[in-house]
């Protein structure tokens, strides 16, 4: 939305942030807006032990996180077909909770899901940058295993961002736990982040210019 160039110099630039900064779709802790469905992360990625990646199956190769397509609930939730062929599995494909899914997979219109987490635009963030350094999800979502319906849990302010980058250490993980969130070091967290740092090379920065762009 805004240019870098002048982030510092130009007064106006940082004027806008601020006006966009108090603006009311800004983040705040324990937003959790109801959805269409009543889909929950606590049975399909807790009890069913789904991976994140199942169906964000974008956040560890793209800035965003993909949110699932109907086709993809409609591999377990979709009744037979006019030839009475079951696709995958068929599971509650009646369920009176599941008639905007159908409806969706039929109309092939999305389901209007509402974003949880939302970023203000002058703020740059990518996914990939962080999964694939060995930060795991729980560090900026919490335990969305536990969730009925998914709230926001950590402020994701600047000082958030930036309490980590400038210490990353004891925030690391090793890659194939990143979506594991119930994951605990066996020993010291900033003595297993101080290897993966050294492993991966990870070192991020702190300049305005690698979140203001
Ligand atoms: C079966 C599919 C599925 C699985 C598995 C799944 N999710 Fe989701 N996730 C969704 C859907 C659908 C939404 C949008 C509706 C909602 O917010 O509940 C969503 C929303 C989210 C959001 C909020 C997005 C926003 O709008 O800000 C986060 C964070 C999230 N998921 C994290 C996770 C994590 C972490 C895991 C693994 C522990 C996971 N999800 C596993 C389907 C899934
Ligand atoms: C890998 C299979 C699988 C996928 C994929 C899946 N689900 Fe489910 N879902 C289940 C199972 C199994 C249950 C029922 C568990 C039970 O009976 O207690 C369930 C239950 C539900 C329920 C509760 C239904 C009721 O009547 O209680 C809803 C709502 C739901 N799922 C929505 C979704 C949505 C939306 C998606 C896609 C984002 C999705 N599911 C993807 C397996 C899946
Ligand atoms: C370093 C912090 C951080 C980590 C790690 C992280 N996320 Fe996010 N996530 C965010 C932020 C910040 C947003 C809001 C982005 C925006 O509004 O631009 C977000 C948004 C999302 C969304 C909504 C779609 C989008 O990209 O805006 C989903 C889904 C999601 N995250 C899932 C996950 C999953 C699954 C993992 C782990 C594999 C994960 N996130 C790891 C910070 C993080
Ligand atoms: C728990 C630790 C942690 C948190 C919290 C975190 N980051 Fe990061 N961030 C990292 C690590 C580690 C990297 C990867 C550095 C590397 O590639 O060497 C990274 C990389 C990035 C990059 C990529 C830089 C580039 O040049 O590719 C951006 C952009 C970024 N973070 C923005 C954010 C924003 C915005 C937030 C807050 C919403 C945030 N980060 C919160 C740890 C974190
Ligand atoms: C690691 C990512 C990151 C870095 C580096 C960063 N910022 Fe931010 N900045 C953010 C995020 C995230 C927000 C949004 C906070 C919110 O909405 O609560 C933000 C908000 C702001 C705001 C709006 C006012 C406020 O504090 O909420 C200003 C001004 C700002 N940043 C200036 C800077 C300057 C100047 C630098 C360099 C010294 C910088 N930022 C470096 C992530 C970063």
């Amino acid at each position: 939305m805004l240019a870098i160039p002048g982030l510092l110099a130009g007064g106006a630039y940082l004027g806008a942030i601020v006006f966009a900064a108090t603006a009311p779709e800004t983040l705040y802790v324990g937003h959790e807006p109801k959805q269409p469905i009543p889909f929950s992360h606590k049975l399909h990625a807790g009890r069913l032990k789904l991976d994140c990646r199942y169906c964000h199956n974008t956040v560890d190769k793209a800035a965003f996180a993909s949110i699932p397509p109907s086709a993809t609930c409609g591999n377990c939730h979709s009744g037979a077909d006019a030839k009475g062929n079951v696709p995958y599995a068929s599971v509650r494909s009646e369920s009176p909770l599941l008639a905007v899914l159908r409806q969706s997979i039929a109309t092939q219109d999305s389901i209007p899901w509402k974003k949880v987490h939302d970023l203000p635009d002058y703020v740059y963030f990518d996914h990939s940058a962080h999964v694939n350094r060995g930060v795991g999800c729980v560090s900026c979502h919490g335990r969305v295993d536990r969730m009925d319906i998914v709230r926001q849990d950590k402020t994701l302010s600047m000082t958030f961002c930036l309490d980590c980058h400038r210490n990353p250490e004891p925030h690391l993980r090793p890659l194939d736990k990143v979506t594991d969130l119930a994951w605990v070091p066996e020993t010291s967290a900033t003595k297993v982040g101080q290897e993966i740092k050294a492993a991966l090379g990870v070192h991020p920065k702190t300049n305005c210019s690698t979140c203001h762009r």
